[in-house]
């Protein structure tokens, strides 16, 4: 079996995921995305059974794994996954028509019906960007003057991710949210990530400690992860005080060095196990389409 982990970067993350299949004895190649050249019209990889994705770079995941799959590579995550979970949009659709609980969200695309749509939403209302991470660039706005200010400070100054004004009720939870993660049909661990600030990313400062996998959690969390296509995800989920676990956003790339030690899963093993049933399944797949009829 080989494997290939696509990267930019090697943080803790990958390294812990090199370990984990170096401790199974699977072959794994490090392919910096930085320095590949691919030939769309013939595939010049050694033969992979599979490549895990940790590209930093959404667009450039995306773009990779278009390209690994048209050789007809398994990625994880595939990319139609990356296409959905990386657009915060997109994740609120996919959601909304497989009926998981999420926030009420309004889509608008001028300063003009975003107000609007804040208006419509109610203050406090939250703006985010569709694509971003860590917390960055969201913002909560408790009035009219606010929510003109943040507007025209995007319509001016925004790149194109902020021409689209991703509009979200405001969700009263408990000064916390819950980050669980599933591996293809199953919640592995959950955390909970706590702040004063309404953010709760701990990219931003906020304390990761372990959460019980309830069947409320583990039912809203597998439905997430199969609305958006499945694979290794992390789940965001707001506790409503008046409607139960809403899914915030679904994440295609997590990090989580923070998780392990107040989970106590091996979230690197978990995850290394997963893509090698994914390859293995494959090479079990060509072997019998080999075997004469
Ligand atoms: N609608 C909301 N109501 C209450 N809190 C929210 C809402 N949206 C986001 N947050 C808080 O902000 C954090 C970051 O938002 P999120 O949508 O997950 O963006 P990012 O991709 O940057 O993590 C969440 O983990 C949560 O703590
Ligand atoms: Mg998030």
């Amino acid at each position: 079996m080989r494997i290939a982990l696509l990267y930019h970067r090697i943080r803790i993350e990958e390294r812990l995921l090199i370990e984990a299949f170096a401790q199974r004895g699977i072959a794994c190649d490090l392919v910096d995305a930085r320095r590949i050249v691919f030939d769309i019209h013939e595939n010049r990889l050694p033969p992979y059974d599979a490549i895990l994705d940790r590209s930093i770079s959404h667009t450039q995941g995306l773009a990779a794994t278009h390209v690994l799959e048209r050789f007809g590579i398994p990625c994880i995550n595939e990319s139609r996954v990356i296409e959905t979970c990386g657009d915060k949009l997109r994740t609120s659709l996919a959601l909304a028509s497989a009926g998981v609980p999420t926030p009420r969200t309004l889509a608008a695309f001028s300063p003009e019906s975003a107000i609007e749509a804040i208006e419509t939403i109610g203050y406090p209302a939250v703006l985010k960007p569709t694509v971003g991470s860590w917390g960055r660039l969201i913002a909560r706005v408790n009035d009219r003057d606010a929510a003109e200010a943040v507007l025209e400070h995007k319509s001016t100054l925004g790149s194109t991710s902020h021409s689209t004004f991703y509009v979200q009720e405001h969700v009263r939870k408990p000064g916390r949210d819950i980050r669980s993660f599933v591996v293809g049909d199953e919640t592995i661990c959950a955390i909970t990530r706590t702040s004063e600030h309404w953010v709760t990313n701990t990219a931003r400062g906020a304390r990761a400690a372990g959460c019980t996998v309830t069947g409320e959690i583990d039912e809203v969390s597998r439905a997430a992860a199969r609305a958006v296509g499945g694979g290794i995800l992390a789940i965001d989920l707001l506790e409503s005080p008046d409607r139960g676990l809403l899914v915030n956003e679904v994440n295609h790339t997590m990090e989580f060095r923070n998780s392990i030690e107040p989970t106590g899963v091996d979230i690197p093993g978990r995850i290394v196990d997963y893509v090698a049933g994914v390859a293995g399944s494959r090479r079990c797949a060509e072997a019998w389409e080999a075997v004469p009829c």
